[in-house]
């Protein structure tokens, strides 16, 4: 898909990828590019920086995402392309409490079921619409130390796979975007994701080339780092092996 002309809808927009995504779908001209985050103060600069129209959503609340597409539609017309981008990550094993699972699981999953639930009825009437999640190298692989993290990205991924079979075939597209290691607050934000994630971390922009190209192709995974689909494939052909390799690389980082 061209993104010249097109009615654009990015979450998590306030900061790191989807700001970085914003920046740079801003330059294909479409026809409008609706910014959403949590942060209101953040969120107001990078629209009016680059021109965008930005709505406050909590993307983790039905009402918000609702209103946000409404919201949208109203000022510009029908969606063509949804970014969920909004994604939260932390360290956590299976002693973490039951609320951070919950909190995770609302704004990493239950967002994009969200999303789909008010946009998939109208693009199939359409017979077009174009959604596409941030998921991480984390849906397909696993990132150490941040059980709920992984487990939500795989849900993510699940998801999108499971629309694009549904609804392919009705003319609705579907990317799933799988970075690795992106330098934004996220990484930031723990010691387990820096561990793991700051020697092979690119810059937001990186990321938001990588989209591009990949939804001009619309090819369902997008991956900035391409030497995930190798590590992906190494899982498939064989698990125990890739198993015992990651258990290596946890020893090597973190020491057990
Ligand atoms: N940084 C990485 O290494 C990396 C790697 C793979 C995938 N990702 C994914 O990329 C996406 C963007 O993350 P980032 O690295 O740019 O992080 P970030 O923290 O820089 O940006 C995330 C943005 O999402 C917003 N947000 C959080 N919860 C929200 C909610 N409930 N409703 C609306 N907005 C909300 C935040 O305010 C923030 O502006 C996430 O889904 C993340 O899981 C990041």
């Amino acid at each position: 898909m061209d993104l010249h002309d097109k009615v654009i809808v990015i979450t998590g927009a306030a900061r790191g990828i989807g700001e970085a995504m914003a920046r740079r779908f801003a330059r294909e001209r479409p026809a409008g590019l609706v910014v959403s985050d949590i942060d209101a103060e953040a969120l107001e600069e990078v629209a009016s920086d680059i021109g965008a129209f930005p709505v406050v959503a909590d993307v983790s609340k039905e009402q918000d995402t609702v209103a946000l597409i409404d919201a949208a539609e109203e000022r510009f017309g029908p969606l063509d392309l949804f970014c969920a981008n909004a994604g939260i990550g932390i360290g956590g094993d299976e002693q973490t409490p039951d609320d951070e699972w919950q909190r995770l699981w609302e704004v990493n999953v239950m967002s994009h079921v969200y999303a789909a639930r008010r946009l998939v009825p109208e693009w199939r009437a359409r017979g077009e619409g174009y959604f596409l999640p941030t998921v991480s190298a984390a849906g397909l692989l696993t990132n150490l130390k941040a059980a709920q993290y992984s487990v939500t990205k795989h849900a993510a991924l699940a998801f999108a796979e499971w629309l694009a079979i549904t609804y392919g075939d009705e003319g609705i597209k579907v990317s799933a975007l799988c970075p690795q290691g992106v330098r934004t607050r996220l990484l930031d934000a723990a010691d387990e994701f820096r561990t793991l994630l700051e020697p092979v971390a690119i810059d937001p922009d990186d990321v938001a080339e990588a989209v591009v190209q990949g939804v001009a192709e619309e090819r369902f995974l997008i991956l900035p780092h391409p030497e995930v689909a190798r590590y992906f494939q190494n899982k498939a052909n064989d698990y125990d092996r890739w198993l015992g390799g990651m258990r290596k690389l946890q020893r090597n980082l973190f020491g057990s």
